[in-house]
């Protein structure tokens, strides 16, 4: 959140250092109090002489100023402060790029309006408007990329959605930031600002149907990918795997992560995960494998080789 890359997160950035300094103040004030009321407690104890100990001067109209009215004005003002902050965010670009990000127990979907759709990396054009749409399947998530926007709410029956424009190309990492059961905390999204001739070639890539296999051992990765309950539950375009509970793997080879975040992306990662997804993501809705060593090494070889 300190290192902001948008307009938006630098207001956020802005307001989080006015209310950082407001606290330190706060902090130190009342420190100081306290250690003043302990001293004089100490020395009526010992009864001390050199220490005063007439009555407080201001006596309870000091308790009403500092205890209600100092605080109340501090919280007054920097609610004043949040919302005009809120108020200057979102942007006036009156055609945005329109991305679908759905919340899922426990992963993102991502849906492009050219038809491309991936999981837990969303990528966008850099100095552009993409305004996220935010539905769950499910439970409340939040979506949550400090070092673009603030976190909002995916809300089952709202229409929720969020401006983002990063105005430098690179990584940055979001969280869901409500919980949302066993597995929230590894519900990480990636979103990359790409410039924008690399985003549209990528996009255009993206909503096209998987490459067919080439090496023989993944030409049987996806007969038997088609033919087990991998497609019951997954897409991958140009193929009779057609299921909508899991993620679209048209393209699962161009993501950097695997189940919103527990693993990078390697052959061996994937053939844990697909032989024991209880052991690396327990709760989550993928069973462990029905197949044998042999079968997951092949559709390991074909789904690797969906770029
Ligand atoms: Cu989804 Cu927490």
């Amino acid at each position: 959140m300190l290192d902001p890359r948008s307009d938006d997160a630098r207001r956020v950035e802005g307001l989080w250092w006015v209310l950082f300094w407001i606290s330190c103040v706060v902090v130190a004030v009342v420190t100081g109090f306290l250690l003043a009321a302990a001293r004089r407690r100490r020395a009526e104890l010992h009864v001390d002489d050199d220490i005063d100990r007439r009555p407080v001067p201001w006596g309870d109209r000091f308790v009403v100023i500092a205890g209600a009215a100092i605080p109340g004005g501090i919280l007054a003002g920097s609610f004043a402060f949040s919302l005009t902050v809120l108020n200057d965010m979102g942007s006036a670009d009156d055609q945005p790029l329109e991305v679908e990000v759905v919340g899922h127990t426990w992963w993102w979907e991502v849906r492009y309006p050219n038809g491309a759709v991936t999981a837990n990396e969303i990528r966008i054009p850099v100095g552009e408007t993409v305004e996220l749409a935010l539905p769950t399947a499910d439970v409340i998530h939040s979506f949550w990329v400090p070092e673009l926007q603030v976190k909002k709410d995916h809300i089952p029956g709202a229409d929720n959605r969020l401006s983002v424009v990063a105005d430098h190309a690179g990584r940055f990492r979001g969280q869901c930031a409500e919980f949302c059961g066993l597995q929230h905390a590894h519900m990480e999204i990636i979103v990359e600002a790409l410039p924008a001739g690399e985003f549209d070639d990528w996009v255009e890539r993206e909503a096209e149907p998987a490459s067919e296999p080439e090496a023989a051992e993944a030409e049987d990765g996806r007969r038997i990918f088609e033919r087990a309950s991998c497609a019951g539950c997954h897409t991958i375009k140009g193929t009779s795997a057609e299921g909508t509970l899991g993620p679209d793997l048209t393209h699962l080879a161009n993501r950097e992560t695997l189940g919103a975040g527990v693993a990078p992306f390697t052959p061996g990662a994937l053939d844990d995960f697909i032989t024991d997804p209880q052991d690396d993501k327990p709760g989550v809705s993928m069973p462990p494998t029905e197949l044998t060593p042999d079968q997951v090494d092949a559709v390991v070889a074909y789904l690797t080789e969906l770029e």
